[in-house]
């Protein structure tokens, strides 16, 4: 790539000045400059369809060639510069770890909180680097200060963890979990919103909200229902597991006071990586769930006590947020858009095959769920592994039961060929 292209293309990024993350993420890599050429001579709208472009970014990851995986939904995998970097770093700590890891890469931590405030549209000293959104979360959950009979609001949908975190509390302090269950796919956001705010009393004191939901993709209206939580005086806790770096938006426009996201699912950050966000005057009411010498501090880094744990994941946090950048969170969210449409228009189509997930992009994005009538989920996604080799996993959670599809920015509509045909054999086999 020439440099007056790739000006161009930094110039359509409104990158320039931060040029050295793309000679650090292309330093003699073909393959990113490939992406990096391609990016710079189309429009977002071609590269939407430009299966040579989404195979070029394929070849950036080191996925299986024989295994489709469609569950991207539980983690994702690393590209290959994010993969380099964790072995480079880790090496790097292995030569005197003492020294490299607390007095080199220690040295990161703060250009890296940096780079994810811009990310994430907030300041640095609203975030803390965790390993995931559950040790992000727990220390939400746990760190606020609640009075025995005091509500929390939250939802039969909301992840297990989450779930057990408040449900610790309930037993152990006498809280009371005020439970709403949701009845999804739904495009109907005044339903969403009422089936939280109708929940509020006067004893409301937290309302838990998952933006995304990891069993069927659908998108809760965060935003409103914090919006009127805090009307009320209720604080919101917002899981955003499943939407960070998958849709676009900054965290403080969600409104929420407290927010926690892993970053190896749709960043495709090391596994072990997520952050927490808490709104700069809720920081010294939050206690930390690993005890800070000064556990009322407003300072953020009052949660990141966590002994020692692998720099070198965190710090290849990094060059995730630059592959990122380099795809562009626009592009990305509509590609994963195109792919979600792409399966569910055809599956659709298919007689006794159903769509559980609702195709309004304001509802849902690359997660979906279907079903094919008259045959067990689990059987579904079993035979999809077994006869064709196509990873999908099976939910079957309180109201909900389907087989769960998430392509990756690394899936090809090839890929998606390959699980559609799967699927019409299997319901012509039933009928
Ligand atoms: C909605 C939601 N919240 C929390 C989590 C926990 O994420 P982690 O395992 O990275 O802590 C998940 C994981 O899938 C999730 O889907």
């Amino acid at each position: 790539m020439n440099i007056a292209s790739r000006r161009n293309f930094l110039v359509k990024l409104g990158a320039v000045g931060s040029l050295s993350f793309l000679s650090n993420l292309s330093r003699g890599n073909n393959q990113i400059d490939s992406i990096i050429s391609a990016k710079a001579e189309k429009s977002e709208d071609e590269l939407v369809t430009d299966e040579t472009f989404w195979y070029q970014i394929k070849m950036a990851f080191s996925v299986s060639p024989t295994l489709i995986n469609l569950n991207n939904g539980g983690v994702s995998p690393q590209p290959k510069v994010v993969q380099d970097a964790v072995e480079r770093y880790n090496k790097l700590s292995n030569e005197t770890p003492s020294f490299y890891m607390w007095r080199t890469l220690d040295d990161g931590r703060e250009p890296l909180r940096r780079k994810l405030a811009e990310l994430a549209g907030c300041s640095p000293d609203n975030l803390a680097i965790m390993r995931n959104s559950s040790e992000a979360l727990e220390n939400i959950i746990f760190g606020i200060t609640l009075q025995r009979g005091d509500e929390v609001v939250l939802s039969k949908q909301d992840y297990p963890n989450m779930i057990n975190a408040w449900k610790q509390r309930e037993h152990r302090e006498g809280i009371v979990l005020k439970w709403i269950s949701l009845d999804l796919p739904t495009t109907d956001e005044d339903y969403l919103y009422r089936s939280y705010t109708q929940a509020f009393t006067n004893k409301t004191k937290v309302v838990h909200i998952t933006h995304l939901i990891n069993w069927c993709g659908q998108i809760v209206p965060t935003q409103k229902i914090a919006i009127e939580a805090r009307s009320k005086g209720i604080l919101s806790v917002i899981d955003g597991a499943h939407s960070f770096a998958h849709i676009e938006y900054n965290i403080p426009d969600l409104e929420g006071d407290f927010y926690g996201t892993s970053l190896h699912k749709w960043l495709c950050a090391p596994f072990g990586s997520g952050l927490l966000y808490v709104k700069k005057d809720k920081i010294s009411s939050l206690y930390p769930l690993m005890a800070a010498g000064d556990p009322v501090s407003s300072d953020i880094r009052k949660f990141e006590n966590l002994g020692t744990r692998s720099f070198a994941i965190e710090q290849a946090i990094g060059q995730a947020i630059d592959f990122h950048y380099m795809i562009g969170g626009s592009l990305k969210q509509k590609r994963l858009e195109y792919l979600k449409q792409y399966w569910c228009n055809k599956l659709k189509k298919l007689n006794g095959v159903s769509i559980h997930t609702p195709l309004d992009p304001k509802f849902s994005c690359a997660i979906a769920n279907f079903k094919i009538a008259n045959m067990e989920t689990h059987a579904i996604s079993s035979e999809l592994l077994s006869k064709y080799k196509v990873h999908t996993v099976s939910i079957v959670w309180d109201n909900i039961d389907s087989v769960r599809v998430t392509p990756n920015v690394y899936t090809t509509t090839r890929d998606l060929d390959v699980f559609i045909q799967a699927v019409e054999k299997m319901v012509a086999s039933k009928s």
